[in-house]
């Protein structure tokens, strides 16, 4: 067998493939889970009551849902054969008899339709006894609501550091969540066969954990139930796990009833109900030397987890294990808490945690450099890991001159010198708009922090006629990850892409599957792929090597053809060779497996090595500020970023572009609010649909964007090659925030630091320009660095 890194001549993975599913995308063939359910007849919709309440005991009377023409049944705890609880902590009742939010389902009405079960639901009678409600991390941590463990990561001796460091600051960052905002809703389809086996088709990127899940509400064993990912219109974390709970109610419901049960949350149920990427209180206090050299830091990190614990644990380990992005930082003690509040629970979202405490070590960046008197570019780029160091949490930094590389040739590519000096030309003639130039770097850990997710199984089977389907475990949201592997299976069988095709991602194909997520689908399945063909392969080599008359180890395959090494004469076709070896009674089909080498963590003192390696990337972005709106337009974004070997260069760059101004919309536009009044609305989410939620649309789009893949990166110990892509480059859009706070500083003195809300929305933007310009009134230039300093020690 192949090393894993090694391409055979010709391969298929490198080429720009479209999406396998690009032309169903677009023509609307493309069926998602709530479209197979109204291809079947005899359908019950599901509906669910949600409180009105963030926190209450509730007691519920369903009788006037019955009464209602096309309610069938109204699912209540009472009807839980097993466990009612959603998730794999146990502290997610399915059914609760305490409202823990404003907006969670407490029951489900079934009806014939869609409509019959929404009148259903409005005729449940809930009857609320109100208790105390925490909405922001500072009501949670004021009332000392915490929930899960809290952790540390440790290196050296932060205090002293801070004690002898020539420049010390300190701080508070906060900043926002974010809405998934996947286009298609929470869904999940459930249907029980003439054998009574669960078939449910779920919107879920973890299909085996949505199978134990139902298991267990339903008191089943797991060979009893079938899940189905057939595609997700996006899922981007908010699938990881939230999908649990509403593939039980569908199962559940088709249990009790014996038909056919949907279930798709319109949009404003999807923003009540599921959780949301965590929002952050950090408070900090930083120690750089008089060459500006990152010294200590020490923080406190408290993450808003919601009412329940989810994925919070995780999160918040990535978060603490992504606080130094790019940066060696000597001396760090840096606790992470996760507050409980009144919230829907908070979840996986793109970046899984990095995002946020990469925030933490940019935010510092960009605010002290004025005051150190260092350009935050030049400030970024000293303090930049040096290859042989290593990150707090004790993994070496593999590969750490890739920060720099990367860093030069992005410099170089766009014109940063050049483009500044004409910044500064500009902004000196231009009083009521400023522009600025920020370039941010990127380091992101690639696997899973729990070992045991980072395995894969798949399972390929050759027909007789040469004909390959591949199954893996990995789900498709988009992200391209089909694509991939039909790339992979045809490298590895030496085919063209067409003659491989891929069937749905179920359970019963592969068991045990890890979530789709942190990046690593393609790594952890194209492993597996990879695996499993090649076996295929090998068995069938020694049938065309017979057949040849050369040794099996100079057979070949390549292009669909199988030849030998030495034999001009002859040449046979994949299927002829598939013909031969069926006759021979040669198994065309193989189980294939992978899992990564080399983790190990320990979660209880957060050292080890968690990552296979690191993703690098850089961004420069240039935009513009107006001063009397605060609104800003991004002018043109440049990137370098580093796939390894790409398998796929045209789903990556996509990847870039997307997870980049997905980054951007989190930390300018999208803006989530509750109501944290004492009125009756306490804890409502006002944010509810796209008209008070802003996403980035085609008018936010950089108007020129430039996506460079970094070029000969081969990363040994992936397949073919390849690094993961999905996540890292979401954090690339720091380079946004930062170009935006140096704008908003050319509206004031030199030397001034700039204190940005987050999101940086146009108002907070004018909010900031209004406070440079305060400072610029009332403190003369030459004074404002040594106020600052005093200001924050
Ligand atoms: N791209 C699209 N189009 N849709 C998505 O939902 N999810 C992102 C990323 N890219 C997502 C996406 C997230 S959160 C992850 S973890 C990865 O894709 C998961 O897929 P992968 O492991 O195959 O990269
Ligand atoms: Mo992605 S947040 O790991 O699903």
């Amino acid at each position: 067998m192949s090393a894993l890194a090694d391409r055979p001549e010709g391969p298929v993975v490198g080429k720009p493939a479209p999406h396998e599913s690009a032309a169903l995308h677009v023509t609307g063939a493309a069926m998602y889970t709530d479209d197979l359910a109204a291809h079947t007849a005899g359908v019950l919709t599901a509906w669910p009551v949600q409180s009105t309440n963030a926190h209450a005991k509730v007691t519920i009377d369903v009788s006037g849902a019955y009464e209602v023409p096309g309610v069938v049944r109204v699912l209540t705890a009472a009807d839980v054969p097993g466990v009612n609880d959603a998730g794999i902590k146990h502290d997610e009742p399915l059914f609760p008899d305490e409202a823990m939010f404003y907006g969670h389902a407490l029951v489900w009405v079934l009806g014939e339709t869609q409509e019959a079960a929404r009148l259903g639901a409005a005729a449940v009678k809930v009857e609320y006894e109100p208790l105390p409600s925490l909405i922001t991390i500072q009501d949670a941590v004021d009332a000392g609501s915490f929930q899960g463990t809290a952790r540390t990561v440790e290196r050296g001796d932060a205090a002293s550091a801070l004690a002898s460091s020539a420049h010390v600051f300190e701080g508070e960052t906060e900043f926002g969540g974010q809405e998934h905002f996947y286009l298609e809703t929470q869904a999940s389809f459930a249907t029980i066969d003439s054998e009574g086996q669960y078939f449910v088709q779920c919107s879920t990127q973890h299909p085996s954990e949505t199978q134990e899940i139902i298991a267990h509400v339903l008191d089943l064993s797991s060979n009893q139930v079938t899940v189905q990912s057939l595609r997700m219109g996006g899922g981007f974390g908010g699938k990881e796990m939230q999908s649990h709970g509403f593939a039980a109610i569908a199962a559940l419901g088709a249990k009790l009833t014996g038909r056919p049960v949907r279930l798709r949350l319109n949009r404003t149920q999807d923003i009540t109900m599921t959780g949301k990427r965590h929002p952050f209180h950090i408070s900090w206090k930083v120690g750089f030397d008089s060459d500006g050299l990152l010294q200590g830091l020490d923080a406190v990190l408290t993450c808003d987890g919601g009412w329940s614990l989810d994925l919070s644990e995780p999160v918040l380990g990535r978060a603490l294990c992504h606080l130094d992005n790019a940066y060696w930082i000597p001396n760090v003690h840096a606790l992470g808490r996760i507050v409980k509040t009144h919230k829907a629970s908070n979840t996986a979202f793109r970046g899984f945690g990095g995002p946020q405490g990469v925030f933490l070590i940019e935010d510092i960046l960009g605010r002290v450099a004025p005051a150190l008197g260092i350009d935050a570019l030049a400030l970024r780029e000293k303090n930049f890991y040096q290859p042989g160091q290593s990150t707090p949490y004790g993994q070496l930094v593999k590969d750490a001159d890739r920060l720099g590389t990367i860093w030069n040739q992005l410099h170089d590519e766009a014109d940063v010198d050049e483009r500044r000096a004409e910044i500064a030309r500009f902004n000196a003639g231009s009083p009521h708009a400023k522009r600025a130039l920020a370039m941010t770097p990127i380091k992101f850990g690639i696997s899973f922090n729990f070992a045991a997710f980072n395995q894969a199984g798949a399972l390929v089977h050759v027909y007789k006629d040469g004909s390959v389907l591949i199954n893996h475990g990995g789900t498709e949201m988009g992200q391209g990850l089909h694509t991939k592997m039909l790339q992979v299976a045809a490298t590895a069988l030496g085919l063209e892409m067409h003659q491989v095709r891929l069937a749905p991602t179920r359970t019963d194909k592969v068991p045990n599957t890890s979530a789709t997520a942190a990046s690593s689908g393609a790594d952890l399945n194209g492993g597996a792929v990879k695996n499993a063909c090649e076996q295929i392969r090998e068995r069938m080599a020694a049938v065309a090597g017979r057949l040849l008359n050369v040794d099996e180890r100079d057979v070949r395959f390549s292009g669909g053809l199988i030849t030998g090494l030495g034999n001009t004469s002859q040449t046979l076709t994949f299927a002829e060779v598939a013909e031969a070896a069926y006759l021979q009674r040669v198994q065309l089909f193989a189980a294939g497996y992978y899992r990564t080498e080399g983790l190990h963590w320990n979660p209880e003192i957060m050292q080890g090595s968690p990552f296979k390696y690191f993703a690098y990337g850089s961004a420069a972005t240039e935009v513009e500020v107006d001063e009397f709106t605060g609104a800003y337009t991004v002018r043109r974004v440049d990137i370098v970023h580093d796939v390894g070997d790409s398998l796929s260069p045209m789903l990556d760059i996509g990847q870039v572009e997307g997870a980049y101004v997905q980054g951007v919309g989190w930390l300018t536009l999208e803006e989530l609010r509750w109501d944290t009044s004492d009125g009756p609305n306490r804890g409502r989410l006002q944010t509810q649909s796209a008209s008070t939620y802003k996403l980035p649309s085609f008018s936010e789009m950089p108007s020129e964007f430039n996506v460079r893949l970094f070029e000969n990166a081969r990363e040994d110990g992936a397949v073919y090659g390849s690094k993961a892509v999905g996540e890292p480059p979401f954090m690339l859009a720091f380079s946004a925030r930062e170009a935006i706070r140096e704008a908003v500083g050319a509206f004031g003195p030199q030397g001034h630091m700039v204190e940005l809300g987050s999101p940086a929305t146009p108002e907070a933007v004018f909010w900031a320009v209004r406070a440079v310009q305060q400072a610029a009134a009332e403190a003369a230039p030459a004074r404002a660095g040594a106020h600052e300093l005093a200001a924050v020690r």
